[in-house]
């Protein structure tokens, strides 16, 4: 774990530049739009170790799968989001001297990411080898308002010379995926062009087709004042830029704004995409740098308005999850129901951009309580879409008759994960995505999307968990063999409890919604049995011997749940008795140490524990708790939040906050020493989840909300809010009581298990349980 940052609760503050921790700053200082967004890579040249990353959502390339022995089944691809063209570059010669802050000596060095208003800032004074000093502060953002646009005012000022200094700023398409398979670029340039104040480079994808414009303007003030300048244009392979070249004084700062966008042929047809990239960068130039970041702040406060989490004396806990909160609201917006969160955002290449199961098990629930109800409902119609896709990819496995597996890993439906013990064994995700249609309609009461769209999805997964189990003659139960659990330390195990758990379920709650949607509108119904072949007698038989004779592994003399069949055979080790010189035990150990191992990846039996905790006492939850806590190294992210949640539900406040402070700092303080490669976002909803089911010990039952908080020892008091079927609630946490303010509607909810009545206008103050 390391604190290179500084503390503080509305930024993120890098105080004096350490190149070792470059790419680790560069993924924390991302910034996006929902549309677009990139790491923090400098504008000027840095010839020093970084990952260049621009990324636009939604734009990807299928990626030949690259294995060492090919396994029917495997997916073609890989989808990856790509690299895109590079619209921040800026390059600044002074003197004849190139501006490299790798080749400087860095005098101060400033950057903080304010999260408040939602910009990144850099200041920075150096000396070059050849002695000239100059201070540099840079600021830019992607707009929340112009989601196809960012813009940067970069100010130059020398500080103890004379002369020319010209700064070219650039679009350049030529770049790389660090994670190519075949060292391919996956752009082919279409056009480029310049003027005396413009440049513009349309790129298209190879094999998908998409193709992208991304074009800057820019103009210059000299000490605050816009000045006329005639640029050179210059004109490289898929690369664009003027060259300005100016006077420069001793102490006169010189600024250059550059406006940017980018704009894809998903939106528009492609031989517009130029006049496009003109048209918006004319209307934000028009606004002009300080109007459009004036516009930002205020978009960012509306979104704190509903979005912020406030823990009063705990400033390292409220960086955090103001940093979580940011970074997912930088990521996904919900304006656009093709896209969803790739579990590292815009903040880097690793898990290819594309959409996992951690959208439904970790995502949905931030979005639902923090944004509009359309948001969550299209996280869930991106994946009813892709139900043709899911069933396609089931029958590519050899399961029939409708059955669906939706991939482990996805851009447009196709699995393109291409390892076989994820691709055809982390077959959980299912249970996930059928979890999520739960999860939606238990928050929002927003039934009639089980008769439109839910339970078309619920029978096509139950289908494919009624053929993915066996019977065993000698247990005389249903088994499923050959799984691989959340877990990824353990792969082609038997009977992994979890997934067996969530399939079961799945089964259950499908014939709960058939019982439902038939009362509610049998023709709807029929109709939908109709389209999809469904034989209620016989399939609905089916799901319910699986489910009175599924074979869950348990181990009594523990008072606990097995992981797997096994688990117990394996040397009894726990984490605590691990060197540190050991961990991460992914970098450390060979992959068959770890497969052997007890060591747990994430939670897995606890997984299970949380998502149906209602069906479990609480001491057979601590029971398990105790046992699989003490042997999980945690090296998913998604898994310190999900300990945090059941610590808090077993009262162990401490455990509570110390996994908080893990979840949420976990990219700040690079715990899993893995930062550099992008931010954790997906997890970060996660962090969110174990303050306000966690502390605020929020849930929904039967239509209501409850609350039942815990205040760790280190917090004066901890606030969020909550939208609920139109009410806006805003709880308050102290050590004395729990206080409540509402707007929009009337609400009945329960708070620790009292119910009470709040009204828009009038505070509730409860007095906490001693
Ligand atoms: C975790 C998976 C997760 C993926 C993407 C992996 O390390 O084990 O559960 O879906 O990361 O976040």
């Amino acid at each position: 774990m390391k604190q290179y940052f500084k503390i503080d609760e509305w930024k993120i503050i890098e105080d004096g530049f350490d190149p070792k921790y470059n790419e680790v700053a560069e993924s924390v200082f991302s910034l996006g739009n929902g549309r677009m967004g990139q790491r923090a890579n400098f504008e000027e040249a840095y010839s020093g170790k970084t990952l260049q990353g621009n990324y636009v959502a939604g734009v990807y390339y299928p990626d030949k799968t690259r294995v060492g022995w090919w396994k029917n089944g495997y997916p073609e691809y890989f989808a990856k989001v790509l690299n895109a063209a590079n619209w921040i570059g800026i390059d600044v010669v002074i003197d004849g001297e190139q501006l490299d802050i790798a080749k400087c000596e860095v005098i101060s060095f400033n950057r903080e990411l304010n999260m408040r208003e939602g910009y990144l800032k850099r200041n920075f004074t150096v000396r070059t080898a050849l002695g000239k000093e100059v201070q540099v502060e840079a600021i830019r953002f992607c707009s929340m308002v112009d989601d196809e646009c960012g813009a940067i005012k970069y100010t130059i000022t020398p500080l103890n010379l004379e002369g020319k200094v010209s700064l070219t700023p650039y679009i350049d398409g030529d770049v790389v995926n660090k994670d190519s398979n075949y060292d391919e670029k996956f752009w082919d340039e279409v056009s480029k062009q310049t003027d005396n104040d413009t440049a513009c480079v349309q790129l298209r994808t190879k094999k998908t087709g998409f193709e992208v414009a991304t074009a800057m303007k820019v103009t210059v003030l000299l000490d605050g004042s816009p000045v006329h300048f005639k640029s050179e244009a210059v004109l490289k392979e898929k690369y664009a830029a003027v060259q300005i070249t100016l006077d420069a004084k001793q102490g006169q700062p010189i600024s250059l704004i550059k406006y940017a966008t980018n704009v894809s042929s998903q939106n528009y047809p492609a031989e517009e995409l130029v006049s496009k990239a003109h048209e918006r960068l004319n209307t934000i130039a028009s606004k002009g740098f300080d109007k459009m970041l004036e516009e930002q702040a205020a978009v960012w406060a509306e979104k704190w308005k509903h979005n912020d989490i406030v823990i009063e004396g705990d400033a390292a806990a409220q960086q955090g999850i103001r940093f979580n909160i940011f970074q997912l609201n930088q990521t996904y917006t919900g304006e656009d129901d093709r896209l969803n969160i790739g579990p590292k955002g815009f903040t880097g290449e690793k898990y290819g951009g594309s959409t996992y199961w951690d959208t439904e098990a970790y995502c949905v629930p931030f979005y639902l309580a923090t944004a509009e109800q359309k948001v969550a409902r299209n996280l869930l119609l991106y994946r009813y879409k892709q139900l043709g896709k899911a069933i396609e990819n089931a029958k590519l496995l050899g399961f029939k008759d409708g059955a669906a597996l939706y991939p482990m890993v996805t851009m447009d439906g196709t699995e393109c994960h291409n390892e076989w013990e994820i691709t055809f064994e982390e077959i959980h995700r299912n249970g996930a995505i059928a979890y999520a249609i739960y999860d939606y309609v238990r928050y929002t009461g927003d039934e009639s999307y089980l008769a439109d769209y839910g339970l078309e999805v619920l029978i096509a997964i139950s289908r494919f968990w009624a053929q993915r189990v066996n019977w065993s003659e000698s247990r005389e139960r249903y088994v499923m063999l050959g799984v691989t659990g959340p877990n990824e330390y353990e792969n082609n195990v038997n009977n992994n409890w979890y997934t067996s758990t969530i399939a079961v379920w799945c089964m259950k709650y499908t014939l709960e919604v058939i019982g439902k949607v038939q009362q509610a509108d049998s023709t709807k119904y029929q109709a939908l049995a109709d389209k999809i072949g469904f034989n209620e007698e016989s399939e609905s038989a089916k799901f319910s011997d699986i489910i009175a004779k599924m074979y869950f592994p348990k181990d009594d003399k523990l008072g606990i749940f097995l992981q797997q069949d096994g688990y117990l055979d394996k040397e009894q080790i726990l984490v605590k008795d691990l060197p540190a010189t050991d961990r991460p035990l992914v970098q450390k150990w060979s992959w068959d140490r770890i497969l052997r191992s007890v060591f747990i990846k994430q939670a897995d039996v606890l997984q299970g524990l949380y998502f149906f905790e209602d069906d479990y006492d609480l001491e057979t939850i601590r029971r398990n708790y105790d046992f699989y806590e003490p042997r999980t190294v945690h090296e998913s992210s998604l898994s310190p939040c999900v300990h945090s949640i059941l610590a808090a539900k077993l009262g162990d406040v401490e455990r509570a906050y110390q996994f908080y402070l893990r979840t949420s700092r976990l990219d700040i303080d690079d715990y899993n020493n893995d930062t550099e490669d992008g931010c954790h976002i997906t997890s970060m909803a996660g962090t969110w989840m174990s303050v306000v089911q966690g502390f605020g010990g929020m849930r929904v039952k039967d239509g209501q909300l409850h609350f039942n908080p815990l205040l760790p020892a280190e917090w004066k008091a901890l606030s969020f809010q909550i939208g609920f079927r139109g009410a806006l609630l805003n709880i308050r946490i102290t050590k004395e009581a729990v206080i409540i303010n509402a707007t929009g509607g009337q609400l009945n909810i329960l708070v620790n298990n009292q119910e009470v009545t709040v009204e828009p206008g009038t505070e509730l103050n409860i007095a906490r349980l001693k």
